[in-house]
């Protein structure tokens, strides 16, 4: 038998048992945490032999050696199968010439691996074996993933290969160190228009990458600026490349179609003109030598003011054709988005449609694009929704590689500020049959087995920033983790995510690990009850944050995001029959779910079908009244998140539960600004009332304008939905303000919440005293999108148990700063343990205790 020349270096492992964790949960590790590996270190062998060595396989042993060993790792080489217990790393082919023993039918493919025991001569190997470095890799870290959950390593027999060979992550990072649509800090690549010098955290975020399989990284906006394609800015991103090879992550670049114009100085950018075709040529060979392994480039053309082949009379085809074939040679990949419509459409013309754009744009390009362009599509039609149906262009399009674009980074889903595990969302999507070839579940089309495919795949976009824990909220890297796990392997189950994430991150206790499971898996649909309904889209402010409530802002302008929500009725009409027509996009099966009213899924009704308030949905209740009592009971299921949370209390290090619940009660608070605003607008604008009668019914709350007022003075507020009564007062004084009232209830205790506006101006100081007592202070210093009082800025503070008597005066006190004038909306008051009304228990775990 011919035996593969073999390089097997070993690495000693000397293990260190901690008893205790001395970890700063920082959140900086993710899901790594290793917390629990060392403790089963003992019965694993204290050798690591790997076969090759390539700087992938060395970042495997080195994972394992720090994973088990904690230090007093040696390295050293010998010639054969080491004598006694030991890993062996390396490639299938390099393995199977040790242990012939290994069945071929257990082979991985792609960038998979296969995770196999094996008994020799008294001595027992953990085999980790990869198709390739990156699958050693990925095994290695399934196999650390399987001890942090507790499973059973002594036994092992397990091959798995991704399900599709592209796996990228997208960060939108501008060269000045901003990123578009990032709500964690700033960019880890680029600081001041370079590169910045330290990449730590660009090698410790691939070493995450990695760990959930993901193999590529576009590191720039999509809205690119050309500056990235300058000669002398190429030897700053190889230092990215340099940091992330070790992981088996490569860079993609982010480039803008004119570049050729603004970045090489030709007169045209017309992708078929030979000077052009010259200049992606070059300018691709010229990036090849300084970063041999370039993934390839993310294209947006012709889209929100980008540049594009339209300019030239070219398709989408010919753009993508010019850079693929400068790619080609160097198996660089050509992703181009979807993402084309125009944003000046006529909101006045009812068959004018958004939703319709990619696939009128794309489908009839099918056949035209070079084998190594990707089309990169938007999970649904619009853009990132709460909810939306499945994009009909990806059963359009059988021969052209397609892969789906996701966002991991929540634009529209509560800019983790707010929990929304969107795994459930994804499944959804990636679960739903296109019937275009048979029964078509759009997972096997973006794994390009249905039209058999050379190239398919997934790209997110992530976002992650400089804050400490990547993401800004410690419970939103479950996204992250999951995006990558769904892209290696799509029939996983969302509870099976959920779960394996929770316990790697927070531990395997029985009662936390159910606990938090459920608060992510009910969070996507509880988001959803409490901003867009029915498939609406997500009711936010589209013209700015994309953040808080603003319900017309997506009406009457071009945007194309409306809802259509007026007097008598609400949804776009998109059938066939009298609509847009977008529905005929789909294949006859889909267009029967869809085209008849009756048939069309509740949950995306007002997306396919323009209804008046009173139609009754399949659930009995009419459309208003399930606008009404999905956005009360979403904001009760929001301030029970909090209460799920704080029954972990002493079962969650300190960090993390303390940062954790100031994010689910600012969500609470949040979730009511979001109720109020959606259920307010849409009473006044059909005049309907709410059955049980809440809507426009606060018993126990006080505008600020009706307290007696010292220095502040009323203001409107726009839109006006985003203050109670649709206005607030603010304090024009240099150094404070107040608002008064005499308490007229039975002395009790109280709970008081106050609804005050953190505008991003300024960090007011607030104060509530109870005649001579302050009972409360705090600063408006949160983050939030906007300098004005509205949705975005909307904030609820909560103070719990304090004791109040008929006729004490409260009084609040504002101390503006930076231009923000201490702003006030209301004050409510609830009885504790009283049988409230729903709203009023609305977030009141017990918090903000007095200072008394
Ligand atoms: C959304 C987002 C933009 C982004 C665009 C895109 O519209 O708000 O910031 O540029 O998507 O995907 O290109």
């Amino acid at each position: 038998m011919c035996r593969p020349s073999l390089n097997l270096t070993i690495v000693l492992l000397g293990f260190t048992i901690l008893c205790a964790p001395l970890y700063c949960e920082s959140g900086v590790d993710g899901w790594l945490r290793y917390y629990s590996l060392q403790t089963e270190a003992p019965a694993l062998p204290k050798l690591i032999a790997i076969v090759g060595n390539g700087v992938i396989l060395r970042s495997a042993a080195m994972e394992l050696s720090s994973a088990l060993g904690q230090g007093n790792s040696k390295a050293g080489q010998i010639a054969g199968i080491p004598p006694k217990d030991a890993f062996v790393l390396g490639r299938w082919k390099d393995v199977r010439a040790l242990f012939p023993e290994l069945r071929s039918s257990r082979a991985p493919t792609g960038d998979g691996f296969y995770l196999k025991t094996v008994a020799r001569r008294g001595a027992k190997y953990w085999l980790i074996v990869g198709a390739d470095d990156r699958g050693v890799l990925y095994g290695t870290f399934a196999f650390l993933d399987r001890i942090a959950q507790r499973k059973d390593v002594s036994a092992l027999d397990d091959s798995q290969s991704p399900s599709s060979p592209i796996r990228w992550v997208s960060q939108w990072d501008n060269l000045d160190g901003s990123i578009e649509r990032g709500y964690a800090g700033r960019s880890i690549f680029f600081e001041g228009g370079t590169v910045r010098p330290d990449l730590t955290r660009a090698a410790r975020y691939a070493r995450l990458l990695a760990s959930v399989g993901i193999n590529g990284c576009a590191v720039n906006n999509v809205n690119a600026d050309p500056r990235i394609l300058r000669p002398e800015f190429l030897s700053q991103l190889a230092r990215v490349a340099d940091a992330f090879r070790p992981w088996g992550v490569r860079l993609a670049l982010s480039v803008d179609l004119g570049s050729p114009m603004s970045a090489g100085g030709l007169n045209t950018f017309d992708p078929i003109d030979p000077q052009v075709v010259t200049w992606w040529k070059k300018t691709v060979d010229g990036i090849y030598q300084q970063i041999p392994d370039l993934a390839g480039f993310v294209i947006k053309a012709d889209s929100e003011g980008r540049s594009g082949p339209s300019q030239y009379d070219r398709s989408a085809a010919d753009a993508a054709n010019v850079m693929a074939r400068a790619l080609r040679r160097h198996r660089g990949v050509l992703m181009y988005r979807a993402f084309v419509y125009d944003h000046h459409l006529d909101w006045r013309d009812r068959k004018a449609d958004r939703a319709k754009a990619a696939f009128d744009y794309f489908h009839a390009l099918d056949g035209k694009f070079d084998d190594n362009v990707v089309l990169q599509i938007k999970y649904g039609p619009m853009d990132f929704q709460v909810r939306e149906p499945a994009s009909p262009l990806f059963g359009a399009m059988r021969q052209t590689n397609e892969a789906i674009e996701i966002q991991v980074t929540q634009e529209y889903t509560g800019q983790q500020r707010h929990l929304c595990f969107l795994v459930p969302m994804w499944k959804e999507i990636l679960d739903f049959d296109m019937h275009v070839n048979g029964p078509t579940p759009l997972k096997q089309v973006v794994s390009g087995k249905v039209w058999h495919r050379p190239l398919s795949g997934y790209n997110a976009v992530v976002n992650v920033g400089d804050d400490q824990d990547w993401l800004g909220h410690p419970l939103a890297m479950a996204n992250l983790y999951g995006f990558g796990r769904l892209a290696w392997n799509p029939e996983l189950s969302s509870e099976q995510i959920a779960e394996e994430w929770t316990r790697m991150t927070f531990g395997n206790d029985a009662r936390v690990v159910k606990t938090i499971s459920a608060m992510l898996l009910s969070s996507w649909r509880i988001y959803e009850s409490y901003t867009g309904p029915l498939g609406a889209g997500t009711l936010t402010d589209i013209l700015g944050s994309h953040y808080g409530p603003g319900v017309v802002s997506s009406e009457q302008n071009g945007w194309g995001q409306w809802h259509r929500a007026d007097a008598h009725g609400i949804g776009m009409d998109r059938t066939i029959a009298t609509g847009t027509g977008f529905i005929g996009q789909y294949s006859p099966p889909v267009q029967k779910l869809y085209e008849p009213l009756t048939e069309c899924p509740d949950e995306l009704l007002l997306f396919m079908h323009h209804v008046p308030y009173t139609y009754v949905l399949h659930s009995g209740k009419t459309v208003i009244q399930h606008v009404y009592d999905s956005h009360y009971e979403g904001a009760e299921q929001a301030a029970e998140l909090a209460v799920q949370w704080e029954s972990l209390r002493g079962m969650i290090d300190d960090e993390r539960y303390a940062d954790v619940l100031k994010h689910l009660r600012y969500q609470a608070g949040h979730a009511i600004v979001w109720r109020d605003a959606v259920v307010n607008w849409f009473y006044q604008t059909s005049g309907i009332a709410d059955a049980p009668g809440r809507v426009g019914h606060n018993p126990n709350r006080i505008e600020a304008k009706d307290m007696q007022l010292n220095g502040y003075v009323p203001v409107d507020v726009t839109p006006w939905e985003t203050a109670s009564g649709g206005r607030a007062i603010a304090c024009n004084r240099q150094k404070s303000c107040s608002a008064s009232l005499r308490f007229d209830r039975d002395g009790e205790k109280y709970d008081i919440s106050i609804e005050y506006f953190d505008q991003s101006t300024g960090i007011s100081r607030y104060e509530v005293l109870v005649d001579e007592r302050k009972v409360d202070s705090w600063l408006a210093d949160n983050h939030l999108p906007s300098d004005k009082m509205d949705g975005n800025t909307s904030t609820r503070r909560m103070i719990s148990g304090v004791s109040l008597a008929r006729g004490d005066i409260v009084t609040i006190v504002g101390y503006p700063d930076g231009g923000e004038p201490a702003p006030l909306d209301y004050i409510e008051f609830h009885k504790v343990g009283a049988n409230s009304p729903a709203e009023d228990r609305n977030g009141f775990g017990h918090w903000n205790q007095p200072c008394d």
